[in-house]
């Protein structure tokens, strides 16, 4: 019998050839042009291997009842993100000097075009990064993520939260006005106290035993070279787990477990 014509497949198309006008002949003399994204991400994949982690990543199954919650790290991320991108154009401008720091805060700030925008995206920025990061490990905390077998997403979380905190300690000194000044040296001394390795750490943070010529550049050190790329090292090693072990589904979707299930898991 013969098939209607409507449930016979239409002939498979040839497959484009790199290098070709894809079968338009020459028809469009834009094609190189339009086919110039596509090949350019093709070239880097086939040497790189990069779309299918990209695909792996993008593409991931998650578990049944994903909801917004679950957006809280990648906004944690994104925060993060524009920290870094402001914080590249406020260095441009500021001088570690003790006394310079002040002069050049306030010449970003009143002469340079956008610098008060940035600066305040980057102070205010600074808040909203600390608030999300606190509100994605309720979420992890809530729906049990750090359980069996994510304890070392969790240990990598909670080192991130601190590294976050130790940004916003060591952001704070840097206009050196009398607040952050005097903040800074109430925070240093709340470090000494405590226990073994507080007395050191102070030191360490002041750059000596009082407050010097050098505690601003070591506050500057910290705060954008040394944490940032721990940071950044850990949000990597924080992701490639979160991809090789998926997301926890909610604990309302987790299946009950019986007293006698247990028991024949335990044999
Ligand atoms: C810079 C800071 C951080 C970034 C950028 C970040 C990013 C992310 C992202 C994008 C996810 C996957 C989506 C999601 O579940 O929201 C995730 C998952 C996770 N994060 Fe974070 N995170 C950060 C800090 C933390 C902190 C402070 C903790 C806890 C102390 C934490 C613990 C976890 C855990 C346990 C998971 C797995 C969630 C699951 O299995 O459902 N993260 N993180």
């Amino acid at each position: 019998m013969k098939l209607p014509d409507v449930l016979i497949p239409p002939p498979l198309k040839k497959p484009h050839k790199p290098g070709t006008d894809n079968g338009r002949n020459g028809a469009d003399p834009l094609a190189p042009v339009k086919d110039a994204p596509a090949d350019l991400v093709g070239w880097l994949d086939e040497r790189t291997g990069g779309a299918s982690f990209l695909t792996g990543m993008l593409y991931r199954k998650v578990p049944k009842g994903t909801n917004w919650f679950y957006t809280l790290g990648s906004a944690t991320l994104f925060a993060f993100v524009v920290q870094a991108t402001t914080g590249v154009f406020l260095a441009m401008y500021y001088d570690p000097s003790p006394t310079q720091a002040y002069a050049s805060v306030t010449h970003l700030t009143n002469d340079v075009f956008l610098g008060e925008f940035v600066r305040g995206m980057h102070k205010w920025g600074a808040s909203v990064m600390i608030i999300l990061i606190y509100l994605h490990m309720a979420r992890t905390f809530i729906f049990g993520a750090y359980k069996y077998p994510r304890e070392l997403n969790w240990i990598i979380g909670v080192t991130l939260l601190i590294l976050t905190m130790i940004m916003g300690f060591t952001g704070y000194l840097l206009p050196f006005d009398q607040r952050s000044f005097w903040a800074t040296v109430v925070g240093v001394n709340i470090n000494g106290t405590g226990p073994f390795i507080g007395p050191y750490l102070s030191d360490f943070l002041r750059a000596g035993a009082e407050f010097n010529a050098a505690t601003l550049p070591r506050f500057y050190a910290i705060h954008m070279l040394l944490v940032p790329g721990l940071i950044i090292a850990l949000i990597g090693a924080h992701l490639y787990l979160v991809v090789k072990l998926g997301t926890t589904a909610p604990p309302w979707l987790h299946p009950k477990r019986t007293k006698t299930t247990v028991r024949e898991e335990r044999v």
